[in-house]
């Protein structure tokens, strides 16, 4: 069996949630402290033995073919200002053993047209497809434990988290049966159904490790209302033929393609930030604490305005 070598990156899409941070940048670049979302993907796909990555890339995206290529200038005004440790730290971003190819996705005709993209680069090896703006924070990091399944068990793997009801609707959610204590054998997957037509509360976070026949299924899909190409109906559509595993994974997902995952992301990431964390760490306390006296004097004023604004004055 041949092992997960491969991870494809979509990076095409547009993002209207950030705009008008987005309106030039990707949204892939966004950074939680001082780290941009792809770049934490990456990472992730490195540390699960992943040495190709695939961008499926867009017009207005060329930033992120920079990140992860050499910058001259950079590194020489770096080298010039003696700040060795930073030249090492922007030549750490790619290490030499891992490839990076860009192939271009023309429209944003959906997940599944973009798998569809790479398929010749990808040809005949299973491979994973890896979403930048579901940061997951595991250790081990989230994909390389969906490999450790994908080589167990060898079946595609869907990483999943229980989400709250209304959830549903940002969601592929599953059914199915449970397998063994983290592993459920998906008997049924929808594309973001309402909430009343959900089938489980176990929805797909932006990890996937899939055989290559997934191509077979995405060539045969007509689209969708919007006119694109979803990956989860593939998903379904395979499962019939082949055994798909849904994966609930070790560790934390923040969805940072909305602004409240994004913002949770940046405070626990600076929490524990080298080199913020003890500064950071005082203000927030410093906040919460504010903040709850400010909710306590309101109380107190609501209760017994007389006695509280007295005591307020002291
Ligand atoms: C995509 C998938 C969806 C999955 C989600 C995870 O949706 O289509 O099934 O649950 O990623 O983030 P998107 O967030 O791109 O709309």
């Amino acid at each position: 069996m041949l092992g997960v070598r491969k991870a494809v990156f979509p990076v095409a899409g547009i993002d209207t949630n950030f705009l008008p941070a987005t309106k030039a940048s990707p949204k892939e670049m966004l950074p939680v402290i001082d780290k941009p979302l792809i770049q934490y993907a990456v990472e992730e796909a490195i540390a699960a033995g992943i040495t190709e990555l695939i961008f499926v890339t867009g017009r207005g995206k060329r930033v992120i073919e920079d990140h992860f290529d050499k910058s001259y200038e950079v590194e020489h005004v770096l080298k010039a200002r003696g700040k060795q440790s930073l030249v090492e730290l922007v030549q750490g971003i790619k290490p030499p053993e891992v490839e990076c190819v860009y192939v271009r996705q023309a429209e944003p005709l959906g997940l599944g047209h973009a798998v569809l993209c790479a398929e010749k680069l990808i040809g005949d090896e299973p491979f994973a497809v890896v979403l930048a703006d579901d940061l997951l924070d595991g250790q081990p990091p989230v994909l390389a434990q969906m490999v450790h399944i994908f080589s167990h068990y060898d079946s595609s793997v869907l990483a999943v988290e229980e989400f709250e009801s209304y959830d549903a609707l940002s969601h592929g959610v599953i059914d199915g049966r449970r397998w063994d204590e983290r592993v459920i054998s998906v008997s049924r997957i929808i594309e973001k159904p309402s909430p009343e037509l959900a089938p489980s509360s176990f929805g797909v976070a932006g990890r996937y490790v899939l055989m290559p026949s997934i191509f077979h299924y995405l060539r045969e899909l007509k689209p969708d209302a919007n006119g694109e190409i979803q990956l989860t109906p593939a998903i379904h559509c395979m499962r019939k033929e082949e055994q798909v595993l849904a994966y609930e994974f070790v560790g934390k997902r923040y969805d940072c393609g909305t602004k409240l995952g994004y913002v949770q992301a940046t405070v626990d990431f600076a929490l524990r930030h080298a080199e913020l964390r003890d500064t950071f760490d005082a203000w927030l306390r410093e906040r919460v604490a504010g903040a709850q006296l400010g909710i306590w004097a309101c109380g107190a004023l609501l209760d017994q305005p007389e006695q509280a604004t007295r005591g307020l004055a002291h």
